[in-house]
């Protein structure tokens, strides 16, 4: 099943496996498929021509995205953070191929745990021990000097296992909190020390979590706690995240 488009002409050979489209967003598609072993699943994320755009802009954007993205994963992974591997990429044909993540979205597992409960979620110890692997995972990147640019509980995966020892099926158990945190999704990521963009990076996703996962605002707390630890000029970037809340609130006020 590769859903009602067309496919994008990497994935047009005759192929053992049928790809299969994981998600359709508003910039691209990411389909499931095999890099040249039928058993070594991947992920081909491809960003379609946008037919509104002039064509020479659009063929610019997505030559600089695709390149972009694929720089900052291959830095990332250089300074061991964990993020998918890049197998491949194209930027005319407006394609990156990733090692496949196994598990699902935080946001997926934060919300099968979560369920229909109301309260007890501050008491809840494995919620929070994962806020704070998240926290760890953040700091970490941030300490190697790449900020994200879109961090949400979308661009997060829990995989079950470190991906070393992967053989793409295991998915992980339905509302299990156990794994690794990937962090996914660094089409807007860049290179940066600076602590402005740092405490930007955590108020994005303060903001994005608040509104994802109201019940659990209550345990954000544990993200910052665990970031906080995690390199020298931590602690000065949550100082700073207080001024950029601020901001935040002030620009809402005027409109
Ligand atoms: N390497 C990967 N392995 C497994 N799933 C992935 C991988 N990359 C992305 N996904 C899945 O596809 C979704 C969309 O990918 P993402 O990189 O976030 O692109 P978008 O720009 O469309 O948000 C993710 O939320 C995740 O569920
Ligand atoms: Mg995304």
């Amino acid at each position: 099943m590769s859903g009602d488009f067309p496919l994008p002409p990497i994935l047009q050979t005759p192929c053992s496996s049928e790809p299969v489209l994981v998600t359709q967003g508003a910039e691209g598609r990411l389909y499931k498929t095999t890099y040249l072993t039928p058993n070594l699943p991947c992920a081909l994320k491809y960003r379609p021509p946008k037919p509104w755009r002039h064509p020479t802009l659009d063929a610019r954007l997505t030559k600089h995205r695709i390149l972009s993205e694929a720089r900052i994963l291959s830095r990332c992974r250089k300074e061991g953070i964990r993020v998918p591997g890049v197998y491949a990429s194209d930027e005319v044909g407006g394609w990156l191929m990733l090692e496949w993540v196994p598990g699902a979205p935080v946001r997926v597992r934060i919300n099968e745990a979560l369920g229909d409960r109301q309260c007890g979620i501050e008491e809840d110890e494995e919620l929070k021990y994962l806020m704070r692997r998240i926290g760890k995972a953040i700091g970490d990147m941030h300490a190697v000097g790449v900020v994200h640019g879109d961090l949400t509980t979308s661009n997060m995966m829990l995989s079950p296992k470190p991906l070393n020892e992967v053989s793409g099926e295991a998915e992980g158990e339905k509302g299990c909190l156990e794994g690794e945190i990937v962090i996914i999704d660094l089409g807007l990521a860049s290179g940066s020390l600076l602590i402005e963009d740092r405490a930007v990076d955590l108020y994005v996703l303060e903001r994005a979590f608040g509104s994802t996962h109201p019940r659990a605002e209550c345990i954000f707390d544990q993200v910052l706690e665990a970031y906080k630890g995690t390199f020298k000029q931590a602690p000065v970037v949550l100082k700073k995240l207080e001024d950029v809340r601020m901001r935040g609130r002030k620009r809402s006020m005027i409109g």
